[in-house]
């Protein structure tokens, strides 16, 4: 039997002992801050920060950058991150940098060949911004594509954002639209509850079913999945059903574009729920095409004064035909049209902490034992996230 020498013994002890964030530091991940106007989100929060730094990493923060969602510089010092005003710094040395929206070409072109970068990058409609990380030598994974399996859900930051999009899109009905959402039983009489009804019962949908619900009005659902009429009224929501309508189930769980034929049934079928509705929130997409039109002009002109449509499809076009992206539009007939944009933005403290969470998940992934980047493209998930590697586009659409 072979023994340690006493050297070795003593080798193994100090390992044994030393405390994992005093090992040699791992990877150098940075968080340079978002660059995108009106993005309040941070792409890491301090909770995730202490985790990576107790694991081995070095975590480089710009002053700043997480102050317009509640995480101030001391809470990223105090979680172990240098903070730094000197973002160029931070974006040249790192090895791995951490967004939540993609920097632009500068940025891009000043971080080291060979660095991976992480954030939604809009891979299916900015083909050029891929092109800036392919030529300059990084490799990018995009977080919107994370796919929708069960073992990627800790990942799935389509899902924690459109959830809070969903939360955040009853709140600004509920703001913008001039009567109680609950039924009153007042001393001066009983006031009736608004109607609130949703186009598009996916994860953002589901959300604001379930926040319009709790705010006490009630709330009427529709979808082209079937499938989703058991949760709408697991949620209390009353489903509206188009009789005889073919599944439009598609691959991933996501709905396929509908034909002529169909749209116009279904402009039939939600006429009349869109004319007696207070609030309508409309949340209906198809990955990587245009936001399906389901609220027309004329039914817009046939809603009360004072109704509302929150329209969280507007930054792909807009499920109402009147919708302008980031605007408010009063209608001649009183009817308020609002296209946020960015509004998992409108909640940034929760929203970068589930992004956090996300990304925190996928270095769990992408990073080996020893804190090395294992780029596995047979992984179903690495291999769909990396849009450029090599100073290669890997992304097919
Ligand atoms: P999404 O944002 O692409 O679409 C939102 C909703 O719009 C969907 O429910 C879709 O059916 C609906 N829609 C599309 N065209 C429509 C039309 N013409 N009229 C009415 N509604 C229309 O989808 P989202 O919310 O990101 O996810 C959709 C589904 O994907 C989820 O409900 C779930 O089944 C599945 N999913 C699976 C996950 C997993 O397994 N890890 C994670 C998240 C979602």
């Amino acid at each position: 039997m072979q023994t340690a020498t006493a050297d070795e013994f003593a080798d193994a002890l100090t390992q044994l002992l030393t405390p994992i964030a005093e090992k040699d530091v791992q990877m150098k991940i940075g968080v340079p801050g978002e660059t995108t106007p009106g993005e309040r989100r941070v792409a890491l929060v301090p909770e995730t920060v202490a985790r990576l730094t107790k694991a081995g990493h070095s975590l480089h923060v710009t002053a700043g950058a997480g102050d317009a969602s509640g995480f101030p510089d001391p809470a990223f010092t105090e979680a172990g991150a240098d903070v730094s005003s000197d973002a160029s710094a931070i974006i040249s040395s790192s090895e791995i940098l951490i967004y939540v929206q993609s920097p632009g070409e500068s940025a891009i072109s000043a971080a080291t060949s060979g660095a991976v970068l992480v954030a939604l990058l809009d891979a299916r409609t900015d083909p050029k911004g891929l092109q800036h990380l392919a030529s300059a030598g990084l490799t990018g994974l995009a977080m919107e594509l994370v796919p929708r399996i069960a073992r990627a859900q800790r990942m799935d930051v389509l899902s924690s954002q459109a959830s809070i999009a969903g939360y955040k899109s009853a709140l600004i009905g509920a703001n913008m639209l001039g009567k109680y959402l609950p039924m009153m039983m007042t001393a001066a009489g009983t006031v009736p509850p608004a109607t609130v009804l949703v186009l598009g019962a996916g994860v953002a949908g589901l959300q604001a079913i379930a926040t319009a619900k709790r705010l006490g009005s009630i709330v009427e659902a529709y979808d082209v999945r079937p499938v989703v009429k058991e949760q709408v009224e697991s949620l209390g929501g009353i489903f509206i059903e188009l009789p005889d309508a073919a599944d439009a189930e598609a691959a991933g769980g996501y709905a396929r574009e509908q034909t002529e034929e169909e749209q116009a049934a279904q402009r039939q079928l939600l006429a009349d729920h869109v004319a007696t509705a207070d609030i309508v929130i409309t949340t209906a997409a198809i990955p990587g095409r245009p936001a399906p039109k389901l609220v027309t002009a004329d039914m817009v002109a046939r809603m009360a004064a004072g109704s509302v449509i929150v329209d969280l499809a507007a930054e792909t076009g807009g499920n109402c035909e009147l919708t302008k992206a980031g605007e408010v539009v009063l209608t001649d007939n009183g009817v308020s049209i609002d296209g946020p944009v960015n509004v998992p933005s409108m909640v940034p403290n929760d929203a970068s902490r589930l992004y956090s969470r996300n990304v925190a998940a996928l270095l769990d992934l992408l990073l080996d034992d020893e804190g090395n980047v294992n780029l596995d493209f047979e992984d179903e998930i690495l291999g769909a996230m990396c849009v450029t590697h090599n100073g290669e586009v890997r992304f097919k659409g």
